[in-house]
């Protein structure tokens, strides 16, 4: 094909064009890649195992039915039927999606009702809807920054906190993991003037430890730094009525945003934030992922909803989920695995080793229990993880058989007595000692 231009000469010369070729395909590094090829010719891929069925602490998966240990379905509620049941009647009334952009064509009351109700919940002026809790980061952090602004960001943040940051027009100054003292150095070298926000995880996706909110949220405000917190996984987890870690230390009016995840506790998918009316008003108007994209359906809108309300009225839903908790953090320690400073139902188990780890989740899968590991960059490299997560509804037997199986795995694949598990462990920070996270309830004392 000739290609011309508007005034008629060749745009591209066709001799040179069929000539011409580049010095590597492009798509080289894609038949390259062959780690996922080989991990499958060792039978110890992890990834994508397809789910047949689901009901919450167990699945069926590839013929058999297994313990969900790495779901982060926190409070049982995804599988829960008056949240299927709400779900099915929000897409009864409005189809199943919206065909638009909330900005444009795609608002409908029941986003509307979602955001006033998520504002009220989080005790915050107003909130806003995104279609993920990754476009929530995404849009807050793209749209708040210009040239010469600054993000502190926390050096073990979830990849969506980072990528925001990449994305925004801020210079960003990573901090030592959960350390005031760091952030303080970070912030003193900064311009007095400069527009400045502290961005952090509430509970940490891997470590499953909380974040020092208070010491935090003191040294930002002595240097005039807005403050971010994600609570997608401190979200019905912790703080009265599951408000997350900003209210679970009486500091939500320290915390200028706070987003939010449907993924985890609220069972479906999907983010907020929620902070200042004119805040909000703003990124509505700015966030490009906001914007240009679909909103999300009225199933969503429909099934968080009532998971909102079921999450606030059935509070042995906390309380089980930190019987639980504390059960697998002694059991897991007893029996002399490391898990970090993990003081959540986030449990990670070190192993170390990546390949280790990857045979350690095909054994866990073949004795009934569904985990998958972590491994670089999701973790600090040689520092491989299984990364569980415990459930309100997962009963003393399922955990009984989770247990027994690491201990038996373990023993097998001799983890303890690795060259790399015992650097790994030296190298995991001392934990910090929070005040004991309270009881959960409506009046948790802080
Ligand atoms: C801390 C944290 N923030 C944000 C997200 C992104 O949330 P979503 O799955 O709703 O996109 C995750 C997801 O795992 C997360 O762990």
């Amino acid at each position: 094909m000739k290609i011309v231009s508007i005034t008629g000469e060749d745009v591209i010369p066709p001799l040179a064009s069929s000539l011409w070729k580049p010095k590597s395909d492009l798509f080289d590094k894609c038949a390259a890649y062959d780690e996922p090829a080989r991990a499958r010719a060792l039978g110890i891929y992890p990834f994508f195992r397809p789910i047949e069925e689901m009901d919450g602490a167990e699945v069926l998966c590839e013929g058999k039915r297994v313990i969900m240990v790495g779901a982060n379905n926190y409070l049982g509620l995804a599988n829960d039927p008056r949240v299927v049941e709400a779900a099915i009647a929000a897409t009864r009334k409005y189809g199943l999606g919206c065909t638009g952009s909330r900005f444009l064509s795609g608002n409908l009351m029941i986003h509307e009702q979602l955001e006033e109700s998520l504002a009220a919940y989080m005790e915050k002026e107003a909130s806003l809807l995104f279609s993920t809790g990754y476009f929530a980061n995404q849009g807050a952090l793209t749209s708040l920054f210009e040239d010469g602004d600054y993000i502190l960001c926390d050096k073990e943040n979830h990849a969506s906190l980072i990528d925001g940051c990449r994305m925004s027009a801020a210079k960003i100054i990573p901090f030592s993991h959960n350390s005031p003292d760091s952030l303080r150095r970070r912030l003193a070298r900064l311009p007095a003037e400069a527009g400045k926000m502290v961005v952090i995880d509430g509970v940490f996706s891997m470590s499953g430890d909380i974040a020092r909110l208070p010491e935090l949220m003191a040294v930002a405000k002595e240097f005039g730094a807005k403050f971010y917190v994600d609570e997608a996984h401190a979200l019905g987890v912790i703080g009265p009525d599951g408000r997350g870690t900003a209210h679970h230390f009486g500091k939500a009016n320290d915390a200028d945003l706070i987003m939010g995840t449907f993924s985890k506790s609220l069972g479906c998918m999907g983010g907020f934030l929620a902070g200042d009316e004119d805040v909000i008003q703003y990124i509505r108007h700015k966030a490009r992922c906001f914007i240009f994209t679909a909103s999300p359906p009225p199933a969503v809108a429909g099934g968080v909803l009532r998971s909102l309300q079921i999450m606030q009225e059935e509070q042995w839903r906390m309380v089980k989920l930190w019987e639980n908790t504390h059960r697998m953090h002694k059991e897991f320690r007893s029996r002399g695995f490391h898990i970090g400073t993990t003081e959540t139902p986030v449990v990670p188990i070190l192993v170390g080793d990546e390949q280790k780890a990857f045979f350690f989740a095909q054994k866990l899968f073949d004795n009934g229990v569904f985990a998958t590991p972590a491994i670089y960059p999701a973790v600090r490299r040689g520092q491989a993880i299984i990364r569980t997560s415990y459930m309100a509804t997962h009963t003393p037997e399922q955990l009984d058989h989770v247990l027994e199986a690491f201990e038996r795995i373990a023993c097998e694949l001799r983890i303890f007595e690795d060259d790399a598990y015992q650097r790994a462990a030296r190298e995991i920070p001392q934990r910090h000692p929070h005040p004991p996270v309270p009881k959960p309830g409506r009046s948790a004392a802080i």
